[in-house]
């Protein structure tokens, strides 16, 4: 099976249509039909498009009243984004570790690591999958305890939890990410979406210096400059009518990944729920990972190194017991999965995986 390009013929048409039609570059008609689309795709009542899929968690945070010196629940397994965007207003990540086989926020650690300061939870939708425990214990968990739910959804657009909604959704503010290689691109970007109208006009506010209606000087808060561009949104529109098809093949590309290693000793993939969720990249824990790797390259085959623990990185040095991320540090690989890879191109990667590993 072929698959279109990233960028194709639908771009350039819509563009130069764009570019043919006084076109006005920044956010306006655009942004809004693109808005609008991913509304629809997710069922939220609200889409506001934003710069990219960083500070759209800034944004959500702020929206949020999220502020210097409160907490929030972080996976220390996940992009250095995440929390990032907390930093960028002086509160907290408190790091707890992910659950060994979805990847996600385990709700069993949470509780002991909550404080008088803690204001919210950040859930990270790891490679499209929903946390063991379920969506709905971590909605209740949230009221119980009196927390925000905010969902980093960037690597989940196509994904929906078993009940039927979208993942990044059941929060009160869901983030997603169109940055390269994301399931749908816009070279950057990103989106929130919400169902609550007051938290919807605020990140409207916010991203657009604070003004207290577009396009006039008046503020009545400070925010600043987080805007998406009609340039971006034609890309946007064309990328979208793709998103289907492509996180179909994303689900095949999986199962062909999983039959064709299924009885290969030192590789195991994390399981997905294909039912419901599409997974973003291949991942695994791979033994001796950096001879398959070198192995890889020598066939001309690109892998990836997961996510190291964030308590590890130079950049936070935090202290605390982290097996499962400590585990992913240690063997986790992305292997190829471009929406563009061919059932042969598999069967090629997989076979030369299974030539180092016989060969060890
Ligand atoms: C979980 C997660 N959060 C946030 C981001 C940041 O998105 P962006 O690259 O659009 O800023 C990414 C990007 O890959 C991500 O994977």
């Amino acid at each position: 099976m072929q698959m279109q390009p990233l960028f194709g013929v639908e771009e350039k048409n819509i563009l130069l249509e764009y570019l043919n039609e006084n076109p006005f570059f920044t956010e306006y008609k655009k942004t809004e039909e693109f808005e609008k689309l991913i509304a629809n795709y997710v069922g939220a009542k609200h889409c506001i498009v934003v710069s990219n899929g960083t500070v759209s968690l800034t944004l959500a945070a702020m929206a949020l009243g999220i502020s210097y010196g409160d907490e929030v629940i972080v996976p220390n397994y996940t992009m250095i984004a995440s929390p990032n965007s907390l930093k960028f207003l002086g509160a907290n990540p408190i790091f707890v570790d992910v659950e060994p086989d979805t990847l996600c926020l385990d709700l069993n650690q949470i509780e002991r690591h909550l404080t008088p300061k803690t204001k919210a939870i950040m859930l990270v939708s790891a490679n499209g999958r929903y946390p063991k425990s379920g969506i709905n214990k971590f909605e209740d968990f949230c009221i119980k305890n009196n927390l925000l739910l905010i969902e980093d959804a960037a690597q989940s657009l196509g994904s929906f939890y078993p009940d039927g909604r979208h993942i990044g959704t059941a929060g009160l503010i869901g983030s997603f990410s169109f940055s390269t290689p994301k399931i749908i691109s816009t070279g950057q970007g990103g989106a929130l979406v919400t169902n609550n109208d007051e938290i919807a006009k605020n990140i409207r506010k916010l991203k657009d210096f604070g003004r207290s209606k577009g396009g006039n000087d008046i503020h009545d808060v400070i925010g600043f400059n987080f805007k998406f561009t009609d340039l971006q949104a034609c890309i946007g529109i064309a990328q979208m009518k793709k998103l289907p098809e492509r996180a179909q093949r994303k689900k095949i590309l999986f199962e062909k990944y999983k039959n064709e290693l299924k009885n290969v000793d030192g590789i195991s993939l994390f399981n997905h729920d294909l039912q419901n969720t599409s997974p973003w990249f291949i991942d695994c824990l791979a033994e001796n990972r950096n001879a398959l790797i070198q192995f890889l390259t020598d066939h001309q085959i690109g892998s990836r190194i997961m996510y190291p623990p964030i308590n590890k990185q130079l950049a936070y040095l935090y202290p605390g017991n982290f097996p499962v991320s400590d585990l992913i540090g240690e063997k986790g690989l992305w292997l190829p999965s471009a929406v563009q890879l061919t059932d042969h191109d598999v069967k090629r990667v997989c076979s030369v995986i299974r030539k180092f590993y016989s060969s060890l």
